[in-house]
């Protein structure tokens, strides 16, 4: 496995294959990450994991000083799952200047949820991937489900840009408990991350009630308000939990019949201490 940390190391390695598969990172790579590694070798003829952790993506107050930076470690993680290229550029490799031309993601899609949470989120997030894109030029690539709307945005992006890209997304690896696995879940006390699961049983509990009630779009709205009524009075701070398409991520009009509920995804963020957790399920 090579690692390499400048875009001319990247292109002179990459010149003698036409099909690269990339999964882009910020690093402090856990098993989900080696899952999308394991799942992107047979889309491309050299498979590339990208480490960056881009600060367009946090706000002031988020944790990008924090958040922990792990190259080493994960350099033997992604060896020992079979990567062939580590792309680890530093800041002023990947931002020489500063960012000028950014991507807007069209705001019906990205101000909501975890756009409305973490405004501009998106237009780092989608900024990054096309400049990683650029650089790496994959045929195929693969984003986890855990980062639901990051995968809606990214593929909305690659259609209405017309990238040669295949955009991919990996199923959310979980813990024994059903915590799904994440890079901040390291942030969590012994007794939050007891206490974590919550997050992933009230998914679950909604999911149960939709399938085994045949609740229709017009009882979402109970349904979300008591499940985050329910989290609430555990101690967590809700920033959402609720069912939506899983095309558009819009709420599912009233016109749906329980029969389309299939086509939906139930989706939560919320804070438990100082630790921010995202999840979902597709019903
Ligand atoms: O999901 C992530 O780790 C990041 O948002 C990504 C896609 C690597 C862009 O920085």
């Amino acid at each position: 496995m090579r690692v390499v940390h400048t875009l001319a190391e990247l292109r002179s390695h990459l010149n003698a294959f036409s099909r690269p598969a990339l999964v882009p990172t910020m690093g402090n790579l856990h098993e989900g990450h080696l899952a999308l590694v394991r799942q992107a070798k047979p889309l491309g003829d050299v498979t590339v994991a990208s480490i960056f952790v881009n600060r367009l993506q946090f706000a002031p107050h988020e944790d990008f000083d924090r958040y922990p930076r792990t190259l080493e470690a994960d350099c033997a993680q992604l060896q020992a799952a079979g990567c062939d290229v580590v792309f680890a550029p530093s800041e002023a490799e990947l931002y020489p200047e500063p960012q000028g031309y950014k991507v807007s993601p069209p705001a019906d899609l990205a101000n909501l949820l975890e756009g409305h949470f973490r405004p501009g989120f998106f237009t780092g997030v989608c900024t990054v991937v096309l400049k990683l894109f650029h650089m790496v030029q994959p045929s195929a690539a693969v984003f986890g489900k855990k980062d639901y709307q990051q995968l809606i945005v990214v593929k909305r992006m690659v259609s209405q840009l017309a990238l040669p890209i295949e955009i991919h997304g990996g199923e959310t690896l979980r813990a024994a408990d059903g915590l799904a696995l994440s890079s901040r879940n390291g942030y969590l006390s012994p007794s939050e991350r007891t206490q974590a699961v919550q997050l992933n049983q009230a998914l679950q509990n909604m999911a149960h009630s939709i399938n085994t009630l045949q609740l229709t779009p017009g009882d979402l709205p109970a349904l979300e308000a008591n499940a985050t009524q329910q989290l609430t009075q555990l101690g967590w701070q809700v920033d959402y939990l609720t069912v939506r398409q899983r095309a558009d991520l819009q709420p599912p009009p009233p016109s749906e019949t329980q029969s389309s509920a299939g086509n939906w995804v139930v989706l939560a963020a919320a804070r438990l201490g100082k630790t921010r957790l995202i999840d979902n399920i597709e019903l």
